[in-house]
């Protein structure tokens, strides 16, 4: 994906932090646990805020791919798989994520795999957990579809 001029991807900074609880208040995904030294962010030439991801740490030992979000302004422009390939560039192990469906194909690109009932695979028990707690929520919430659990496995 060429990397499109002006735009910066590093580390974030404490003075980053505002704006990615902006951010991802804005997109509405999960605002817990949203350390600032754990992102990679994209800043635009004026030093603003288009994109951010981190890798979360569980009390578990797991790992998990979170945060990512882009302005709208911004989208298909290959912002997200840049934060995203950057995150998992110094990745050891494996990466776990929660999605729903329909960003299924989005991750796969990256090459994280669906994790599926009964594929033998034994998820973290953040990760148990996690589905348990969404599930009645989801419900409740009437969203369309259903929060998906994929894994980034360094040996496939
Ligand atoms: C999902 C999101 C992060 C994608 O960011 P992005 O910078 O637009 O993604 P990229 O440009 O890097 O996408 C690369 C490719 O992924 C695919 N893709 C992008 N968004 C997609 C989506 N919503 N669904 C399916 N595929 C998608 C496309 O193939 C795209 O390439 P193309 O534009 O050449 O077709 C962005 O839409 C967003 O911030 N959404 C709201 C927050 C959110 O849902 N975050 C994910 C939480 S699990």
């Amino acid at each position: 994906m060429t990397n499109k001029p002006g735009i910066t991807y590093r580390p974030a900074q404490a003075s980053d932090e505002a704006a990615i609880k902006a951010l991802i208040r804005a997109v509405n995904i999960n605002p817990m646990g949203l350390k600032w030294h754990r992102f990679v962010v994209a800043v635009d030439g004026n030093g603003r805020l288009i994109g951010c991801g981190q890798i979360k740490p569980h009390w578990d030992g797991s790992r998990e791919l979170a945060s990512i979000a882009v302005q709208k302004e911004w989208r298909r422009q290959g912002v997200a798989g840049k934060i995203i390939r950057q995150l998992l560039a110094n990745e050891p192990a494996l990466v776990w994520l929660t999605c729903m469906d329909k960003l299924v194909p989005f991750y796969e690109q990256f090459g994280f795999i669906e994790v599926k009932k009964g594929d033998g695979r034994s998820l973290p028990f953040y990760f148990r957990l996690a589905t348990t707690f969404f599930k009645p929520i989801q419900k409740l919430s009437r969203v369309p579809g259903y929060l998906a659990i994929m894994v980034w496995p360094v040996n496939p």
